[in-house]
């Protein structure tokens, strides 16, 4: 790194950006959470009064998805009474993408004043208990990514440049997680989730290893973000939707869209009782 200082105040200048290309579609909702939501999860936003969506392909610097079932545009509008800014799809590092990217879209949403972020992603069941079907609410992660998007000068106007991990997932949200999910009678379990780079499944023995470690679910995606999150000083809180049994035979992405979509709608109507709350 030639020089630290014009590395940071680019990636300050990044989130600058492209907070106020979004906050110019806006149509005057100012959110107070980020949502995100996984392949074939997109019923959130059948719950949201919907004012304004930019693609992203149209937004300066984020790229286009390239993987079927993300639709890939950004959505303003009221859960509720929540403003949110709400993702429909996301980007991968399997994409090819540099891990500084995954940090932009994260802290443009915290300048437009998000101080919450929920993330929901489909994951393959780890722990044998889990079914496909399961909805997961995360309680911590396993960063088996081999890279980190904090790395590289730091951004000292987000955070630290040794953030804590500990209670990265807020406690605080876990505990009205449990209450909505109680009131609305949706089946909820609690558990790790690891986070590898993907584009593979994993193999057999990775999944015995990802067991052994603690980890209950598995996927491509979450970690990253949760850590600009994190760093950020954001609530986090997270969701998995068990579309698989990790390194089960004849399950492809086809399998992880099919069982979203049967079990999407529980999800969306937790995640939107939750934000209504927030
Ligand atoms: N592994 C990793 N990511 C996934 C899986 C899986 O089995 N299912 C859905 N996303």
């Amino acid at each position: 790194m030639s020089n630290p200082k014009a590395e940071s105040m680019a990636r300050y200048a990044a989130a600058v950006t492209m907070a106020d290309s979004l906050r110019a579609v806006s149509g005057g909702v100012e959110p107070k959470v980020l949502v995100v939501l996984g392949s074939g999860l997109d019923g959130v936003v059948g719950e949201t009064r919907v004012v304004s969506t930019i693609d992203f392909a149209d937004v300066p610097g984020f790229p286009a998805p390239t993987v079927q079932g993300h639709a890939g545009r950004f959505v303003f509008g009221y859960v509720g009474e929540t403003p949110a800014l709400i993702m429909q799809g996301r980007i991968h590092l399997y994409e090819g993408h540099p891990v500084e990217l995954l940090a932009v879209y994260v802290r443009a949403a915290k300048l437009l004043g998000c101080e919450t972020f929920v993330v929901t992603n489909a994951a393959g069941g780890v722990n044998p208990a889990y079914d496909p079907g399961d909805i997961v609410l995360i309680e911590d992660h396993i960063n088996l990514m081999l890279t980190n998007p904090l790395m590289g000068p730091n951004v000292d106007e987000f955070g630290p440049r040794f953030p804590a991990m500990v209670d990265a997932y807020t406690p605080a949200l876990r505990d009205l997680a449990r209450q909505v999910a109680a009131e609305l009678d949706i089946d909820i379990r609690e558990g790790v989730y690891a986070g590898l780079r993907g584009p593979t499944f994993e193999t057999p023995a990775e999944v015995r290893m990802l067991h052994t470690l603690g980890a209950d679910v598995v996927g491509m995606s979450t970690v990253p973000e949760v850590i600009v999150a994190a760093h950020a000083g954001m609530r986090v809180l997270g969701f998995s939707l068990v579309t698989n049994v990790a390194a089960s035979t004849g399950h492809g992405h086809e399998e992880v869209l099919a069982t979203s979509a049967a079990a999407a709608p529980r999800l969306a109507t937790l995640v939107a009782g939750i934000l209504s709350r927030l």
